[in-house]
């Protein structure tokens, strides 16, 4: 990380040439970019597996695997840059890229980029700097967004560091209409941690807005970790701690504005505090399913260049990515959260329901799941099951078979009638089991 550089902000907004008077005012309100965010953002970002060790050789290579691991075709259609791409800010204050790292320049990449399927996202903070010291957009929102627009960047997100005293609806507000005014269409990622409840006026501002602090590779909480003098190191948040301050906020989400709970740590490893930490292939799954029953933004942050086969199988399950892009946009309910047992539901287009069970213990639970002890009632999304009525047919997301349906026909005197079927099934420590349930026409 570098040392911050005592940069001095320059306030005056200097439109590039071509601007001219008769054309709106930097002041004036441009609405948010439409239909950019119908369903959650899908991609990958270089931060949680490299932070600012990145490089145009490294996005291009990740570009390439994105494609020939089938990821593009999947939906991830954004690399995003994340901190550490900047240079310093030319004579007139507009911003350069680091050209040892991005030799060819941004424009180039995103030309490459553009040509392979995908778009380019970028990194910026509403403060003087980023949170790793680069030169943040106070003063230059609209140059920046220009400049953006000028190099063919399809996304932003923005952070909050050193914004102690701004005003973040302004500010927010502010690249908004920069964005607008620039003219090219730009996913618009809010990333100021939930600290100002941006689900509550952010709806017409961004895209999505993060709901929590940073994630880490941990399912569980991470241990504290103390510097030499005893105080609290800051640590990340894990898979479990982020689910607990995104689950309340799902009144808040919808097509077009989504809450954030941050990017993905599926097949992430790396050192927290000095200590290694890395997720088992069945939390990697239950982090996966998590986000996608919250209809969360689906951004990939592992090392895509050495991925192994498992977490490809994971970030590419069709019906699971299926259930986080499903066009109602609606984010799912706990319906139980006992015995360390976590029972998801999830409305989906056409009558359908996602379900999951989500194991946070340390033994794995046999379950007999009733479904007429599971009778969901969303007064949100005016949804509700009708298992004792209607028949599902009961398909296992994971492995990618039918486990049958909701309603049998009984046996003897009730062979005239459908009986309640019980699912079976084991769920794993740290694992989780999912299914779309669809209902079976009546005749
Ligand atoms: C903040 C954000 C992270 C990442 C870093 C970059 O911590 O929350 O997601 O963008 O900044 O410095």
């Amino acid at each position: 990380m570098r040392k911050c550089l005592l940069l001095i902000a320059l306030t005056a907004i200097i439109l590039p040439t071509g601007v001219s008077a008769q054309q709106p005012r930097p002041s004036a309100d441009f609405p948010k970019w439409e239909h950019v965010a119908d369903t959650p953002q899908m991609g990958w970002s270089s931060w949680n597996c490299f932070a600012t060790n990145i490089n145009e050789d490294l996005i291009k290579a990740t570009a390439d695997a994105m494609v020939s691991l089938g990821l593009v075709d999947a939906g991830y259609i954004y690399l995003n840059l994340d901190d550490g791409w900047h240079g310093e800010r030319d004579k007139k204050g507009f911003i350069q890229e680091d050209r040892t790292k991005f030799p060819s320049g941004m424009k180039a990449l995103a030309d490459y980029l553009h040509s392979k399927g995908l778009k380019l996202g970028i990194y910026s903070d509403a403060g003087d700097f980023t949170c790793a010291c680069y030169a943040g957009s106070n003063g230059h929102e609209y140059q920046d967004a220009f400049t953006y627009a000028e190099w063919g960047v399809d996304y932003l997100k923005y952070d909050w560091c050193y914004a102690e005293n701004i005003n973040p609806i302004g500010a927010y507000t502010l690249m908004r209409n920069a964005l607008g005014r620039a003219g090219r269409p730009i996913f618009f990622s809010m990333c100021e941690w939930g600290s100002n409840k941006p689900w509550e006026w952010a709806a017409e501002v961004g895209h999505s807005w993060r709901t929590t602090g940073d994630i880490g590779p941990s399912f569980g909480p991470i241990p504290v970790s103390y510097d030499e003098d005893g105080n609290p190191l800051w640590k990340p948040l894990s898979v479990l701690e982020i689910i607990e301050l995104n689950e309340p906020l799902r009144e808040y989400a919808g097509p077009g504005h989504w809450n954030d709970p941050d990017m993905l740590e599926v097949g992430n490893k790396g050192m927290v505090n000095g200590k290694w930490m890395a997720m088992t292939e069945a939390e990697n799954r239950s982090h996966f399913t998590l986000w996608c029953m919250m209809a969360a933004p689906l951004i990939l942050g592992n090392d895509l260049t050495t991925i192994t086969p498992e977490t490809l199988a994971i970030i590419k399950n069709k019906e699971m990515i299926a259930v986080d892009q499903d066009p109602l946009g609606i984010q799912g309910l706990r319906l139980k959260n006992e015995n360390g047992l976590q029972y998801w539901f999830k409305p989906l287009e056409g009558g359908d329901w996602a379900f999951c069970v989500m194991n946070t213990g340390e033994a794995d639970v046999p379950l007999s799941i009733d479904w007429q002890e599971l009778e969901v009632n969303d007064r949100f999304s005016g949804r509700k099951t009708s298992f004792s009525k209607v028949n599902y047919a009961v398909r296992d997301i994971w492995k990618g078979v039918s486990a049958g349906n909701t309603l049998v026909k009984g046996k003897g005197s009730k062979r005239k009638q459908m009986v309640p079927k019980v699912l079976n099934v084991t769920v794993a420590s740290h694992d989780v089991v999912a299914y779309r349930l669809t209902p079976v026409p009546t005749k």
